[in-house]
């Protein structure tokens, strides 16, 4: 008769891995004031001269100048100014990003944005660095290396980000991903040398950003962390990381969005958003960002619109999936003062109704047919989700059909 124990080793997700690697070699910090610092803390990353990129909207707001003036009082100088990153960002704008570096003698960069402006920076970092085009360096771990690529990778230049929304984490990855308008599709260029230098962590810098942004950005965040906790890329320092983040968001994701000006929640939430992509290190995550991908791709639902509606329908067919799943969401339900102690069905469908009920609360819409999406378009959404990366690390293996089936439960 097995013992609790080693019923408990047995479980493919608790007991001891045979192999994990956690990675962060961003210098976080965080705290009031730090704008006005930016020019000091980066000066210690070796920069000198800055180019800063960023989005006109943000520049509308005023933040540059701020950030500008931080940079100079730090007895740095800034290169330029390049604020023309969309929304969506494309090679073509990476491109124009690090000629903008190349022609105003620029030696480092400083991301002000989102994910789309940071993205963007970090891959306008390779090609500053490197040359050549982003397709060029697509894939993770293709960047050059000492010793014919088998040693260390040359460093990038010097790279800082200060995040305006709490979702992405891109400030704390070592992935960017951006549009090949000619190929259609999303690229992912991914190596050690992209984590910035350093992520500058200050609720200043999302003071501006709308309750809906701040709602659907921080929904993104939650799912990083759900996903990344429950995924079979699971690692225990990473578990930490995840837990900590959903905390976090649990206290902290209404009130950032029902009162833009409190600070201490939006601070806290861009914490959160930086500790929710710690466990997805790999830019691998679940199938709730494969279903939302195409989402994005193919009818324009921002990412974490998309997220927000997908995750609860996720959680349920995941859940479904073994008591070892279950029980991964067992600890997700605990922490966010879900009930946990019934059956497994019962824990996945408080835990969906609780996602639910909160996006609901954020006033983010709830279904996939809200935000333009036909069912005739769940072929094609199937597709992409079947071919995403983010599928094979999901902890239960989904067929075409069971993705058909979360689509038109979504709709
Ligand atoms: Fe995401």
């Amino acid at each position: 008769m097995a013992t609790e124990e080693s019923a408990l080793d047995a479980r493919q997700m608790a007991g001891f891995k045979d192999f994990y690697q956690f990675i962060c070699t961003t210098r976080v910090i965080a705290g009031r004031g730090l704008i006005e610092g930016a020019g000091f803390e980066f000066s210690k990353e070796g920069a000198k001269r800055i180019l800063v990129v960023t989005d006109e909207v943000i520049r509308g707001t005023g933040l540059i100048d701020r950030v500008e003036a931080g940079v100079t009082d730090g007895g740095l100088e800034v290169a330029g100014v390049f604020d023309d990153v969309p929304q969506d960002s494309a090679t073509d704008v990476v491109a124009r990003c690090a000629e903008a570096a190349r022609e105003q003698d620029a030696d480092s960069f400083l991301a002000v944005g989102g994910g789309s402006v940071m993205d963007t920076a970090k891959a306008a970092n390779v090609l500053f660095t490197h040359g050549g085009e982003i397709r060029d360096w697509e894939g993770f771990y293709g960047l050059p290396r000492e010793d014919d690529g088998l040693g260390r990778p040359l460093p990038l230049a010097p790279l800082a980000a200060i995040p305006t929304t709490a979702g992405t984490g891109s400030e704390v990855s070592f992935a960017a991903v951006v549009k090949d308008h000619e190929e259609h599709l999303k690229m992912e260029v991914a190596d050690f040398p992209m984590f910035p230098a350093v992520a500058i962590l200050d609720p200043e810098a999302t003071r501006t950003l709308p309750a809906a942004i701040a709602a659907s950005t921080g929904m993104d965040a939650m799912t990083h962390a759900i996903e990344g906790y429950v995924s079979s890329e699971w690692n225990p320092h990473a578990d930490a990381c995840a837990l900590q983040a959903l905390r976090l968001i649990s206290r902290n994701l209404r009130r950032a969005v029902e009162d833009t000006s409190d600070d201490e929640a939006r601070g806290n939430m861009l914490i959160a958003a930086s500790l929710a992509i710690v466990p997805t290190g790999s830019g691998a995550i679940g199938i709730t960002h494969s279903m939302s991908h195409p989402c994005g791709g193919h009818y324009g639902v921002a990412h974490g619109v998309a997220n927000a509606i997908n995750l609860p329908h996720v959680i349920r067919f995941n859940v479904a999936g073994g008591a070892d799943i279950a029980d991964r969401y067992r600890d997700v339900g605990e922490v966010l003062g879900v009930e946990t102690g019934g059956s497994d069905d019962a824990v996945g469908e408080a835990l969906a109704a609780h996602v639910t009920d909160l996006i609901g609360a954020l006033g983010l819409p709830s279904r996939l047919s809200e935000v333009g999406v036909p069912e005739e378009g769940i072929p094609r959404l199937v597709e992409g989700a079947m071919g995403d990366g983010c599928t094979i690390v999901n902890p239960r293996e989904p067929s075409e059909e069971d993705f058909a089936e979360l689509y038109r439960a979504a709709l």
